[in-house]
């Protein structure tokens, strides 16, 4: 019934968006437990966000907070503030969200922001958009040490091309810049080519301009995948280009494809980001901000300067095992392979 009631109001509202939204959820009350809705805003359907989703829930449950995850099919940046302006309308009670652009989506938070609602970045940081924190994975960091990886495999020498989902999200371009920094510090004798393979998080795109760079570029020694649907999408060109070995691939993540693609070579090494983690903590840090006010919040969840660093691992195939007994270690669960 209450259901029922929310979805009108979004259809009055003209509000209702496509994507995949599971869940549809009572208006909000505050002050945490029963009544309370948080809305999850991911940036494509793909299984790194299925596993967001999932810490999200895990962490909701047991205090009785409902979750509204939503996430358009594939990036658009347009179709993420509709989301959330729909949520302010039926006054969601806080917002754990991923900006696919930060300039779109920006003045939606800010306006959510104002009216109370407390918002709490993920994966990819906004800090204009006056989010209270952000929880994820430290971008820029991380691509150095993907940059170290894919120069130590190279031994220092050959092309490379970088692929992502976006040239917007603030994610793939600190990745990037860590990456190239790095890369050409120390990494003299490794070209980056200037073209960067860019698909909107389309996986069909991603494979398609794979395989078009390794046809037009017949000593390309490397693909570094940005984002999660990268790294399968090169590593399967690769393979049907037959330059499986020829033509390394380091990536970031860590779901089921990329663990299984790393088992069998066809991936070389993957930075495992914490997707899980950035759900549970995100929903935690929003449930005590609803409980106890900003302040007390971000310094119980050590998160003072304004971000929870929740950490990679690199995985090659050799460290598969030792892999899953980390994510054991951090109660992350292991699904698929
Ligand atoms: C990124 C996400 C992206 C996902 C799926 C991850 O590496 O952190 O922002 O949506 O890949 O492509």
């Amino acid at each position: 019934m209450l259901q029922v009631r929310m979805l009108a109001v979004l259809a009055a509202a003209g509000l209702m968006v496509s994507g995949c939204a599971r869940e549809a959820a009572p208006p909000a009350a505050s002050g945490g437990g029963s009544g309370t809705v948080i809305g999850g805003l991911g940036k494509s359907i793909h299984p790194f966000w299925d596993q967001v989703e999932k810490g999200m829930r895990d962490a909701a449950e047991p205090q009785g907070i409902q979750v509204e995850f939503y996430v358009p099919t594939k990036e658009d940046a347009r179709k993420q503030a509709e989301k959330i302006k729909s949520w302010v309308a039926v006054g969601v009670s806080g917002i754990l969200f991923a900006a696919s652009d930060p300039e779109t989506v920006g003045p939606a938070i800010k306006d959510a922001t104002a009216r109370n609602i407390p918002c709490v970045a993920m994966d990819t940081d906004a800090p204009d958009s006056g989010r209270l924190a952000y929880v994820g994975t430290d971008n820029y960091e991380a691509g150095k040490v993907a940059a170290r990886v894919l120069g130590d495999l190279l031994k220092g020498k050959g092309k490379v091309c970088i692929a992502t989902g976006s040239l917007t999200a603030s994610n793939s371009l600190e990745r990037i810049r860590g990456f190239k920094e790095v890369l050409a510090k120390d990494y003299p004798g490794i070209t980056v080519l200037p073209e960067i393979l860019v698909d909107n998080e389309d996986r069909a795109v991603a494979e398609q301009k794979a395989k078009a760079k390794i046809a037009a570029e017949p000593d390309l020694a490397a693909f570094f995948g940005v984002y999660a649907l990268n790294g399968p999408a090169c590593a399967n060109a690769v393979k049907s280009a037959g330059k499986q070995g020829k033509i390394r691939v380091v990536c970031f993540d860590t779901t089921a494809e990329h663990m299984n693609m790393l088992k069998s070579g066809m991936i070389d090494a993957a930075v495992g980001q914490r997707p899980y983690l950035m759900g549970k903590k995100g929903l935690e840090l929003l449930a005590l901000v609803i409980k106890k006010g900003p302040e007390d919040a971000l310094r119980e969840t050590g998160a003072k300067d304004g971000s929870v660093d929740t950490g990679v691992d690199v995985v090659r195939r050799q460290d598969v095992e030792a892999y899953r007994a980390r994510l054991k270690e951090l109660g992350i669960p292991v699904e698929g392979w």
